[in-house]
């Protein structure tokens, strides 16, 4: 049975431990995780070994670093005296190169997303150039277990982060902000929500299986003299293509800054 460490069991590393847990049953998994309040809730997870240092551990096939970035030195050479196949960083910011040269491993970067938890996630995937044809599949088949998988060139890295890393919050912003116009219009909580949920899935499920450009799509709901367009308008009037790009831009900027 492969052995999994995930260090920093807080909302990525608890993420990527419970889905585990829950999907993978030929996996041992153990979290290393310095909050004791952090630790006392993934005890509760089925199938969940915890501990507080990684020591503990001993060794493993696969070490997934999920602590903050300016932890993550610390982690990675503390994990260089230990028996480690893999590790796999999935902090914001932190080059492989670094990650290679702290933890003297076969090292992979990845960039996954929350929905992780409920496998819908978004993981980007880079490999170093120690790792091994079954290092690499192990830990693809680690972030399948989460969702949709995406092997890129570490230099996508900033760009994906700004968008799938950070992607949720922006939707979560946005379904919070039409919610709350559509209970503005009279509508519960509740009904609206399912309204606004119901249509982000529905819509960006046709955009995946369609070839079209979304344009396209687009002009199917958005008949002239109509309703929809009276509310596109303002959009791009007020310009929320714009705010975007901007907010795209600064994360990705930030991803990149941390590199340095
Ligand atoms: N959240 C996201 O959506 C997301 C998405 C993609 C990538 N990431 C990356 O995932 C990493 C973790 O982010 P997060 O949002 O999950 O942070 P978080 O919620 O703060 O989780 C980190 C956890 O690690 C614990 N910790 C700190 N030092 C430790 C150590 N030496 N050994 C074991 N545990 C330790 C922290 O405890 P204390 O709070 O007590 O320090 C905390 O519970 C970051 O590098 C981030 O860039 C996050």
């Amino acid at each position: 049975m492969k052995k999994v460490c995930i260090v920093g069991g807080g909302a990525m590393g608890g993420a990527i431990a419970r889905r585990l847990a829950s999907t993978r049953e030929d996996l041992s998994v153990t979290v290393c995780e310095t909050s004791a309040a952090v630790r006392e809730s993934l005890c509760l997870v089925k199938g969940l070994a915890v501990t507080e240092s990684l020591v503990d551990v001993g060794g493993c096939d696969v070490l997934i670093a999920a602590v903050k970035p300016p932890t993550v030195r610390r982690v990675l050479e503390q994990a260089a005296s230990l028996s480690i196949g893999t590790v796999v960083s999935v902090a914001a910011g932190i080059p492989l190169r670094l990650v290679e040269a702290w933890s003297g491993k076969a090292s992979a970067r990845v960039m996954p997303n929350t929905p992780s938890l409920i496998g819908e996630g978004m993981s980007v995937v880079s490999f170093g150039g120690m790792v091994s044809e079954d290092q690499r599949s192990v830990v693809l088949s680690i972030f399948e277990a989460m969702g949709q998988v995406l092997e890129l060139p570490e230099s996508s890295f900033d760009a994906a982060t700004a968008l799938s890393g950070a992607g949720p919050a922006y939707v979560y912003l946005l379904i919070e902000a039409l919610v709350d116009a559509g209970c503005a219009q009279g509508l519960t909580r509740l009904d609206a929500r399912q309204l606004v949920t119901t249509t982000f899935t529905g819509a960006a499920a046709m955009v995946q299986q369609s070839t079209e450009h979304t344009a396209v799509l687009r002009d199917m709901v958005t008949s002239p003299g109509g309703v929809t367009i009276e509310a596109v308008g303002v959009l791009e009037k007020l310009g929320l293509r714009g705010i975007l790009w901007e907010a795209v831009e600064k994360a990705a900027d930030k991803s990149s800054q941390m590199a340095q």
